[in-house]
């Protein structure tokens, strides 16, 4: 049975809770799922300080200490996550952002291959494209596979037609969502090979003193195709030559400048 983990960005049992709950009915339409809701409010997470500890030295030594770990051991434990949170001020809300602040070292080094994300925004008016691609994004940079979520306007009260496209749009994502979580690990576009390759040269330029560096030899990274074994295929693979190609260009022993801005 597969395991999917709703990580909500709002302690009102409302809006989000709602779509939440019609996406899990719609999700258990197709077969029997293990779903948890996670209300980011019911723990503790601080605020980050900016130290770059967890970027540079480990994760383990950030001064915080907190909820932060048993949240990302859900994660962990789930074959699919789903970040829901209301439209506030046109971003996520806040504790969805220090949720996301508290994770970024994993953008560094990414983790959730193989594991299906989706995100559900509800807002009031508009701009909540905007926060579904920026969330997709942090998806992607976790190393989840991100399938399409869906924005829904919630604003009261609402009109027979807005509530039929809330039920539609909800009904929609589910489907993709299910579709993604039972298919295989698939191969990386050509935009995540790339800034695969391309991050990789400025790990290796950084060198030993960053933990980046001893996450990708530990990992193998340094010599893979990619990060989890997959098929390129001709076109990728060459692809994937001139990307490594181009990041010696960037980042050369004697312009270290450059990994320090980037890293
Ligand atoms: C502080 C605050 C800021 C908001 N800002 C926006 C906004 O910028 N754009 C928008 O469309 N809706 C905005 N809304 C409306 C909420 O996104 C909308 O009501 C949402 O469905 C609330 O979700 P909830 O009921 O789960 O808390 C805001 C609501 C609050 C409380």
């Amino acid at each position: 049975m597969k395991k999917v983990t709703a990580f909500i960005g709002t302690q009102t049992k409302s809006h989000t809770y709602h779509a939440v709950q019609e996406f899990e009915n719609n999700l258990k339409q197709y077969s029997e799922i293990d779903f948890e809701y996670v209300f980011l409010s019911d723990y503790h997470l601080e605020f980050c300080r900016g130290c770059m500890q967890c970027f540079d030295k480990g994760e383990e030594y950030c001064p915080l200490k907190d909820d932060r770990d048993v949240l990302l051991q859900k994660m962990e434990h789930s074959d699919g996550v789903i970040f829901a949170t209301p439209n506030y001020a046109f971003q996520v809300s806040a504790r969805m952002k220090n949720f996301l602040d508290r994770t970024a070292f994993i953008d560094h080094r990414p983790r959730f291959f193989g594991k299906t994300f989706t995100a559900i925004v509800t807002q009031g008016i508009a701009r909540g494209g905007d926060i579904l691609k920026y969330l997709y994004f942090n998806g992607e940079n976790l190393g989840f596979h991100v399938s399409e979520g869906c924005c829904v306007t919630t604003r009261e009260p609402m009109t027979g037609l807005q509530q039929k496209e809330f039920t539609q749009r909800i009904k929609k994502a589910s489907a993709r969502f299910y579709k993604a979580l039972m298919r295989p690990t698939q191969p990386p576009s050509f935009f995540r090979l790339m800034l695969f390759r391309l991050t990789r040269r400025l790990v290796e330029s950084a060198g030993e003193k960053y933990r980046d560096y001893h996450y990708y030899k530990e990992k193998g990274w340094f010599e893979a195709d990619y990060y989890y074994p997959t098929s390129l295929g001709v076109i990728k693979r060459l692809a994937g030559y001139l990307f490594d190609f181009i990041g010696r260009q960037i980042v050369k022993p004697s312009n270290p400048g450059v990994t320090d801005q980037w890293l």
